[in-house]
């Protein structure tokens, strides 16, 4: 799809949803965004009504899974129908599957699988009957193999996966379209959320901007995935070895330093 057309964008506050905005407004799209920080919104909207004065924000907490559908059908009116749906909002879990409670990994779902689910669920029939549409989930490199000390995010991730897969399967011959984006390491402030242990990966990250250019040329193109930056060696090294990969991935957790619930247990 090429603009102009109408997209709105969970997560917008920061990070890949915030860089994905700006690009996507300066492009010639109308944004909605989405999140709970309306400080941060704010600034986002600012700077892209300079492009595109249309477009609004909506302060939502996504895990209310009720106001997740009832943001989706006031977007849709406001803005007078969506072109595009990206589900990009997603909250980390990082710490040992021993200290996982199962109330805390159904509001890990919650945002990042079920609210993807609920807002697509709500504008897919709209879309198919006015023929046009482009559903965007973003999910993770953590979506295609298992990372450690993050079983409620990865399971999230995997979920959103297959049900993106799934589905660009069941609408392929309509015309709306499916991608998936599958990014690795970002510097964003996913990694300083607080409450969490520390992130067994500590190498060098990549700036949002390289996901929000791989999202756009996602809607402009025709190919279902998209790893940004490419990572897929990795989901082949597991594809091909998974005992292999799981001795390696966790050999690389009980060599690094002890997430921060540990140090503090011990200081
Ligand atoms: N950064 C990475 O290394 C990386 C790697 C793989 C995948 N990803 C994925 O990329 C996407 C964007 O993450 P990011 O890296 O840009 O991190 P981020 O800066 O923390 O962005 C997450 C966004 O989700 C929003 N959000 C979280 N919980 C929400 C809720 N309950 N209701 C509404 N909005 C909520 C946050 O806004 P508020 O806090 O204002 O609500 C924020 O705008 C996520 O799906 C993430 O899983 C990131």
């Amino acid at each position: 799809m090429q603009p102009p057309y109408r997209a709105l964008i969970t997560g917008a506050s920061s990070g890949i949803g915030a860089a994905t905005a700006k690009l996507l407004a300066r492009s010639g799209a109308t944004v909605g965004l989405v999140g709970r920080r309306a400080d941060r919104l704010s600034a986002v909207l600012a700077d892209c009504q300079v492009h595109s004065p249309a477009s609004r924000m909506w302060v939502a907490d996504l895990g209310d899974l009720q106001a997740a559908e009832d943001l989706a059908d006031h977007a849709w009116e406001t803005l007078g129908g969506l072109d595009v749906l990206i589900n990009n909002a997603a909250v980390p879990k990082v710490t040992s599957v021993t200290a996982l409670t199962p109330a805390v990994v159904e509001d890990v779902m919650a945002v990042n699988f079920f609210s993807p689910v609920r807002m697509t669920l709500r504008v897919l029939p709209r879309m198919l009957e006015r023929g046009r549409g482009v559903i965007v989930n973003v999910a993770s490199v953590g979506g295609r193999v298992g990372v450690a000390r993050e079983a409620a995010y990865s399971a999230s991730k995997f979920a959103l996966s297959g049900w993106s897969e799934s589905m660009a399967m069941d609408l392929h011959d309509t015309p709306i379209e499916v991608r998936l984006i599958q990014p690795g390491p970002i510097d964003t402030d996913i990694w300083d959320r607080p409450g969490e242990d520390r992130a067994i990966y500590d190498g060098p990250k990549e700036p949002p901007e390289l996901v929000a250019n791989g999202i756009l040329a996602a809607i402009e193109g025709d190919r279902f995935e998209h790893y940004l930056p490419d990572l897929s060696a990795v989901i082949a090294y597991k594809v091909a070895d998974i005992d292999g990969y799981i001795a390696a991935a966790s050999f690389t957790e009980t060599t690094s330093s002890p997430p921060a619930s540990d140090r503090k247990e011990s200081e």
